[in-house]
């Protein structure tokens, strides 16, 4: 890598960051950082890159999903289980209705840096800096609570570790095991319409399981059926503490970002002569760009130049989020790029961040219709261009939140109120999720079933 180094985003020009008052204190959080272990290991990082490279030829879906923004308030081991449970659960439903390997990938353990619209909030005439995410400061609405605070990225990292932790022994101490996938379930709400398809699905899985022990293919010879790989990934946003989790893998010599497997650059931070772009461009780790409706086949192309220039497969997730009225307008010409170059990446729909409205009542909300709806164009322009769909990115939770309005089990403007907990942006509940998840995996199976 020409004039890289872990540092050099630091002469480029930078958005998005927040004003540390104490640069000193800063400086000493990232010395201290850059010794501590690093969360996830080259070798995992390379073997997510090999499943996109997959991905990309077709052979696999991504399913990537998680909370908008970790919060250090919301942190304990139900939240954590109840996500990676239904995280499964699409999995299973994408793998097993849609005939389709499913590469899972959490936006969970390091998701806490916040792009935001306006650096500052005003209210009743009083002026603060924006919350960016409990990495950077806290959500109060007070002048102490919203300053900048380099403790933090500390806080973060020991809470990302233990995150980790947890998903590991999860991934592959029994939680995952196929054997379960009716316990996955009962959490949710008892009748609804997603609950009883995925009852019925998880009766399937049982009966094939127990054919396939018939077969001779069981737990202790076929690991497959008892644990799964799970990876991590959240937005490059806060390149101090990237940078600090930065290690020279000492098999390859490469440089990795060993915050998470998979780091993705906002698309409000893609400018291709600026920091993240510049940072990313360096590390070896799958890096996702959110592709939003201003970017044109220029910037793509040159982003792709940048970050891919040996269009190594599985290096590139490009994550369109366009809004439901413009997908079907604005990715055709940006597939079209894609395939000119003979760019390897792999396409993914955020149908999430194109469609946040705000309800009559204030909330920041988004329309399960409108998701759906972007979703869907998303796969019709794929299909159209004779280019594969070949994944999702969504905020969810398995929780069950009234954050995203719609869904089977009604949430309506008046019941937003009821469990409205995001640190950011509304994210769909288990119900919603998993109803997502059944859609899509009879779209893919019949857009796989015509290849
Ligand atoms: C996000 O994924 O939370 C986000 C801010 O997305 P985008 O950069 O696409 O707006
Ligand atoms: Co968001």
């Amino acid at each position: 890598m020409q004039n890289w180094s872990p540092s050099t985003w630091r002469e480029r020009p930078i958005v998005q960051q927040p004003e540390y008052p104490d640069r000193a204190a800063l400086d000493t959080v990232e010395s201290t950082l850059s010794q501590y272990p690093p969360l996830v290991f080259a070798g995992e990082i390379r073997s997510l890159k090999e499943e996109l490279a997959a991905v990309s030829r077709g052979d696999g879906f991504l399913l990537q999903g998680g909370d908008c923004a970790e919060s250090f308030a919301e942190f304990n081991a139900n939240k954590i289980k109840d996500t990676f449970q239904l995280l499964l659960q699409m999995a299973i439903v994408l793998t097993f209705a849609g005939s389709c390997p499913v590469v899972k990938v959490g936006r969970m353990a390091g998701q806490f840096a916040k792009p935001r619209s306006a650096g500052t909030e005003t209210i009743d005439g009083i002026e603060l800096p924006s919350y960016r995410g409990d990495i950077v400061n806290g959500i109060d609405f007070t002048a102490e609570a919203r300053t900048p605070d380099p403790q933090r990225l500390l806080a973060a990292y020991h809470q990302a570790s233990a995150t980790l932790n947890l998903l590991r022994a999860f991934a592959g101490g029994g939680l995952a095991d196929l054997h379960q996938v009716h316990k996955w379930n009962l959490g949710f709400v008892a009748q609804s319409p997603a609950h009883e398809k995925y009852e019925h699905l998880a009766s399937q899985i049982d009966q094939t399981l127990a054919f396939m022990k018939a077969c001779g293919l069981n737990p202790d010879n076929t690991p497959q059926l008892k644990e799964t790989a799970f990876f991590t990934s959240h937005e490059a946003l806060l390149l101090n503490y990237e940078q600090a989790l930065t290690r020279r893998d000492s098999l390859t010599g490469g440089w990795y970002d060993c915050s998470a497997h998979m780091l993705w650059i906002g698309d409000r931070t893609r400018q291709p002569d600026h920091a993240h772009v510049e940072f990313l461009r360096g590390v070896c780790n799958p890096v996702g760009i959110k592709v939003g409706p201003s970017t044109d086949a220029d910037d793509l192309k040159r982003l792709l130049d940048t970050l891919n220039p040996a269009n190594e497969p599985g290096r590139i997730t490009l994550i369109a989020r366009m809004g439901a009225e413009k997908i079907t307008e604005k990715l055709p010409p940006l597939v079209r790029a894609v395939q000119a170059m003979g760019a390897n990446v792999v396409w993914s729909s955020d149908p999430m961040h194109g469609n946040t409205i705000k309800a009559s009542n204030g909330y920041k909300t988004r329309n399960v219709n409108a998701i759906l709806h972007e979703m869907k164009g998303f796969f019709e322009v794929h299909q159209a261009e004779g280019s594969y769909a070949g994944g999702v990115h969504f905020e969810m939770t398995g929780n069950e939140v009234t954050e995203c309005i719609g869904g089977a089990y009604q949430v309506t403007e008046e019941t937003l109120a009821d469990r409205y907990d995001t640190h950011c942006d509304p994210r769909l509940n288990a119900d919603q999720s998993l109803e997502l998840a059944f859609m899509i995996a009879d779209t893919l199976k019949s857009a796989r079933s015509q290849r």
